[in-house]
């Protein structure tokens, strides 16, 4: 088998998951498994987390419908929301699965509503409604968001199980706009209260949110990132102890000494300073490995630090390791730790100009994860 994996840490995922338990005290927490659990395998994931017992999540998370279905088919317990829109193509299988669908505009209610009626189904069906505070990407505009839980409410078949919010800038500490956010949603949520309209759960805090705005707190918080042990941005506090889960090793697959002056790999983008030993690692673009790390990474072999050089391949990767004794099958670290040597996602996305988050999605299928306990 190829010796290329991701390896899930699941004690360091249960510790994040807690530390974050201990610091919103008594909130529940809905779980961010979307896109395979940001990488780390929904699975694994969701089996890690509900093996805490009492403190296990409350609510899961995911953004399509087929993650969901995925999560109902493996038989999670809790409840599950998805984050996308509801259309005539996926109300069926909202219904038939047990999905919550968020909503927040009459087509949506329509969509659901006509379903009913079609398949005669006296079924109540939960929903949660997403408020556009700032984020101006999805949600019901704040101003309008009361009336249309007003006209929601009436709705029998119709059970509002909980009403939240998404922030744009909460990952960084002290941000006016996130506050601004809260005040408008504290608005639409004492308008509710006012008129006692019942809502279920009202939550927003993402993974900045739990970092440095417990005011936006409410019922319920939503982490993703910080579950997967990082911080959202390198402007948050570090309230919270977190650990990476995902590493990413392999070994060296071939070994060539090469003479001074060569080039190596596509379109010679690196030429040898001096002979020595280039290795090859079986990870590529195709698994992630992007090629705009092209002699710009690192990898840890052998306790040392060495950087990857010319063109990153779609199935591999060279090493140069100068003269040092480096043979096939020995351990390489792609992200992760080896005592005080660590590579982790900030690394990667530093030089890719993103976060980790994409780096950690970005680990594709073809590399297997595999559950440390
Ligand atoms: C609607 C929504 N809520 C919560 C999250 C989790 O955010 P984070 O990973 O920053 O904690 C996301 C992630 O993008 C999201 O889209």
């Amino acid at each position: 088998m190829r010796p290329t994996k991701a390896l899930i840490n699941a004690v360091n995922l249960k510790k994040n998951y807690l530390n974050i338990r201990e610091k919103v005290g008594n909130v529940k927490i809905m779980a961010v498994v979307k896109a395979d659990a940001y990488g780390h395998n929904v699975k694994l994931v969701v089996q890690t987390l509900n093996s805490l017992g009492n403190k296990k999540p409350d609510y899961y998370a995911v953004a399509t419908i087929e993650e969901g279905i995925e999560l109902k088919k493996i038989k999670v317990p809790q409840p599950v929301v998805i984050f996308d829109l509801i259309d005539e193509d996926s109300v069926n299988d909202i219904i038939e699965f047990d999905l919550i669908t968020t909503i927040f505009t009459d087509r949506h209610i329509k969509v659901l509503t006509d379903e009913l009626k079609r398949t005669k189904s006296k079924r109540k069906v939960k929903v949660h409604v997403n408020i556009d505070t700032g984020m101006r990407r999805l949600g019901v505009d704040y101003q309008e968001a009361f009336e249309f839980i007003k006209r929601l409410s009436r709705i029998k078949q119709i059970i509002i199980d909980g009403i939240y919010t998404h922030f744009a800038t909460s990952d960084e500490a002290g941000s006016k706009f996130t506050k601004l956010q809260i005040k408008r949603f504290d608005s639409v949520i004492k308008k509710l209260r006012d008129n006692k309209i019942n809502v279920g759960l009202v939550y927003s805090a993402n993974s900045g949110a739990i970092l440095d705005f417990p005011e936006a707190y409410y019922d319920m918080v939503r982490p993703g990132i910080s579950l997967y042990g990082y911080y959202p941005s390198l402007k948050t506090s570090k309230e919270l102890k977190l650990s990476p889960v995902m590493s990413v090793i392999s070994k060296v697959g071939s070994v060539k000494i090469v003479d001074k002056g060569e080039s190596i790999s596509y379109g010679r983008k690196y030429f040898t300073k001096r002979k020595t030993k280039i290795v090859t690692i079986p990870m590529g673009y195709a698994d992630g490995f992007s090629r705009n790390l092209t002699n710009k990474a690192k990898a840890i072999i052998k306790g040392k630090l060495y950087d990857q050089v010319g063109i990153v391949t779609m199935d591999r990767v060279m090493i140069d390791v100068g003269t040092d004794n480096i043979k096939v099958g020995d351990d390489v670290i792609l992200i992760g730790k080896n005592g005080k040597l660590a590579i982790d996602a900030w690394d990667w996305s530093r030089k890719l100009n993103t976060i980790p988050y994409e780096v950690l999605c970005g680990i594709s299928k073809r590399v297997p994860r595999v559950l440390v306990k």
